[in-house]
């Protein structure tokens, strides 16, 4: 087993269809990533049965696209390595079920990856020599967890959100204000002219551990806009974002200290976000932490994650049963 092999790398959990060629790790040599926003945004979110249907459509010219770009054919890649979950059921059928056909086709092993986790490693892509134990706070449409990494697949998962995650809260907020769907990017972008102090949101279960709760500050912003009609839609829109923002960085700032990290970083869609990302790096240097934040088209979903993630699994783990199959609530696989 060489350290420098090449892992083709699939991801379909949700809509974006994806492919991507990494050597040993880290060298990312291509990354595609074909998003189907478009086609789910006039339902106001993610419809599974055209995503599906889709990924279907679009996976075989990705991976052909991230093999011509990466100037490679099958002989080239050493492992193939897909997200089993989690996500939608038909959606990472589709990933799954490439992933092994080219695994048997080109003698090479499968490797299963867990969609959270490579959102973790979507900082070690960028930054292999980030030390342990680190904290990263995952806030994606579907999680918001504080987890401490004490090494490579050594987890803890110190909070979660007991509701609603962070891009949900985005996604709900900015349709509601008719902004669109994903929500985040829009909320993000009007923002920058709006006053983050116009209205003082609830941070929720601020002084109480490391759990979160989003929903309650969806219904302040609801109940707010419903009392004040004129209220102008960037501050609502900066004030909300500034409330999020606030509730993140103070817990993986509490995480850090109580669990005595070196370093802390961030990950998922939601840390994508401008605000975060400044505000989170402002906070490491205040404690002295160093703070990694991945470049935004990481944070996203994307292959090259998988990849990596697939990289370091096979190196400890090794390969996957050719009959390990798409498990939609796969869950971080804790110590
Ligand atoms: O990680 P991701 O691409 O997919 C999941 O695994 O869920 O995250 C998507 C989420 C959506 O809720 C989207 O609104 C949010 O990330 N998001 C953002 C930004 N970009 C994407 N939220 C806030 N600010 C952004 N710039
Ligand atoms: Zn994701």
């Amino acid at each position: 087993m060489s350290e420098d092999m090449i892992v083709l790398g699939i991801e379909t959990s949700c809509d974006e269809t994806a492919a991507a060629c990494v050597r040993g790790g880290t060298q990312v040599l291509s990354s595609v990533v074909s998003s189907q926003v478009d086609l789910h945004s006039e339902y106001g979110g993610v419809v599974p049965e055209i995503a599906s249907r889709e990924h279907g459509e679009r996976m075989i010219p990705v991976v052909a696209r991230a093999m011509v770009e990466a100037g490679l054919d099958g002989s080239n890649i050493d492992a193939v390595a897909a997200t089993v979950g989690p996500g939608l059921i038909g959606a990472l059928l589709v990933g799954v079920s490439t992933a092994k056909a080219l695994a048997l086709t080109w003698d090479v092993p499968f490797v299963a990856v867990n969609h959270l986790e490579a959102h973790l490693y979507a900082s070690f892509l960028e930054d292999p020599h980030l030390e342990f134990p680190l904290v990263v706070l995952l806030v994606s449409g579907g999680h918001t967890m504080l987890v401490l990494m004490e090494g490579h697949g050594r987890y803890r998962i110190l909070g979660e959100t007991l509701d609603d995650a962070a891009g949900e809260a985005f996604d709900k907020v900015a349709r509601y204000l008719g902004l669109g769907y994903p929500g985040g990017p829009a909320i993000d972008r009007l923002s920058m002219s709006g006053d983050p102090e116009a209205i003082r949101f609830p941070r929720s279960m601020l002084d109480e551990g490391l759990e979160f709760s989003f929903s309650g500050l969806k219904t302040s912003v609801v109940n707010y806009v419903r009392k004040h009609p004129d209220v102008s839609t960037e501050d609502v829109a900066a004030s909300f974002q500034a409330a999020v923002v606030d509730v993140l960085v103070h817990k993986v700032r509490r995480a850090a200290r109580e669990h005595g990290a070196k370093a802390a970083a961030i990950g998922g869609g939601v840390a994508a976000n401008s605000l975060l990302r400044e505000q989170f790096l402002g906070a490491c240097a205040d404690d002295g932490l160093a703070g990694f934040v991945p470049s935004r088209s990481m944070c996203t979903d994307n292959a090259a994650m998988i990849a990596s993630a697939g990289w370091y699994e096979f190196q400890r783990v090794g390969a996957a049963e050719m009959s390990t199959g798409a498990t939609p609530n796969l869950r971080i696989r804790t110590l």
